[in-house]
């Protein structure tokens, strides 16, 4: 496989995990064609091009030697340290779960899909789940933006070894997981809802890591109620002002791979338990799905960096 094909393998098993669903993530991408046709010549040399294919713009090639790839280092976060180890371990590719480069500072962009995600899962209307992600996706953009996002991408290139990062798909991945997970087994407690995900293995390794499955809100006796998988995907957490909202639309508990202080300091006065599943596990519980892909076609993955590599085929 060459780095191209590995990229749109992991490129279409996000989109069929997307929770918007394919026709979702189709009138996406048709949205960002009608932008591009309206746009003056002069705006349309500013805009990027991989908006029109790519619906996942914090994922993305950053750097292509060309090469035939057939050993992967793979890790969550990757930098210089990372790519100087793939130089002296002989892999082709680096794979990176965080984006860099021009994914980093686009990954304000897949935040809209949390607005379906919202609507769908939680009942949150569609118009104040889009209101609440544009104030906050413009939020995290000024935030992304002092960052020095080729850093990784330009050691890449001077190594010439191949990066990509495969950010929302893999989310997309472990979101459906969990969602689908909390379908079947319907939890009654907070304490069900725990005990539900430590049956997968990346989060019973995260356990034995010090980051397993926790209650960050709320009690394992308190009534579940509507469980909703809404810190998984689209780039990054919608933040405190989430809960209001959440409690309004009859959401008992928040499943999530992480929450900032002040967002769980808001579930807990608006009474909506949180569990937080773990971030590095959470992670790799996305990625290791479109890992066994690629290793089936014969590539050698090495993980690193916060990778609990499981394999199920
Ligand atoms: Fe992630
Ligand atoms: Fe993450």
């Amino acid at each position: 496989m060459n780095t191209k094909q590995i990229f749109t393998c992991a490129l279409d098993m996000g989109k069929a995990a997307d929770p918007r669903g394919k026709a979702g993530v189709a009138r996406w991408l048709k949205i960002m064609k009608r932008n591009w046709d309206d746009a003056t010549p002069a705006r349309k040399k500013e805009l990027d091009a991989e908006r029109l294919t790519n619906p996942y713009m914090d994922s993305r090639i950053h750097f292509d030697s060309g090469k035939k790839v057939t050993k992967a280092l793979v890790g969550i976060d990757i930098g210089s340290a990372e790519m100087l180890l793939a130089d002296t371990l002989g892999a082709d590719l680096v794979i990176s779960h965080h984006p860099h480069g021009n994914g980093l500072a686009q990954l304000d962009e897949v935040m809209h899909l949390q607005a379906d995600l919202l609507h769908a899962t939680a009942d949150v209307p569609i118009n104040v789940a889009e209101a609440i992600i544009r104030t906050r996706s413009q939020e995290i953009a000024r935030k992304l933006s002092p960052l020095n996002h080729h850093q990784s991408v330009d050691t890449a290139r001077l190594l010439n070894i191949s990066l990509i990062s495969m950010h929302t798909p893999a989310d997309n991945i472990v979101w459906k997981h969990v969602h689908d997970l909390l379908a079947k087994t319907k939890p009654d407690t907070v304490g069900d809802v725990v005990d539900a995900l430590k049956k997968i293995p990346e989060y019973q390794e995260g356990l034995r890591r010090g980051e397993g499955p926790t209650i960050f809100a709320g009690e394992r006796t308190n009534r579940a109620g509507k469980v909703v998988a809404s810190e998984f995907t689209g780039g990054t957490e919608l933040g405190k002002e989430l809960y209001l909202h959440l409690a309004r639309a009859g959401v008992g508990t928040v499943v999530g791979m992480h929450v900032a202080e002040d967002a769980r300091v808001q579930a807990q006065k608006h009474h909506i338990n949180i569990v937080i599943a773990g971030h590095m596990s959470s992670d790799s519980l996305g990625m290791n799905p479109i890992l066994d892909a690629i290793e089936s076609k014969g590539i050698e993955i090495i993980p690193c960096s916060g990778l609990i590599r499981v394999k199920r085929t």
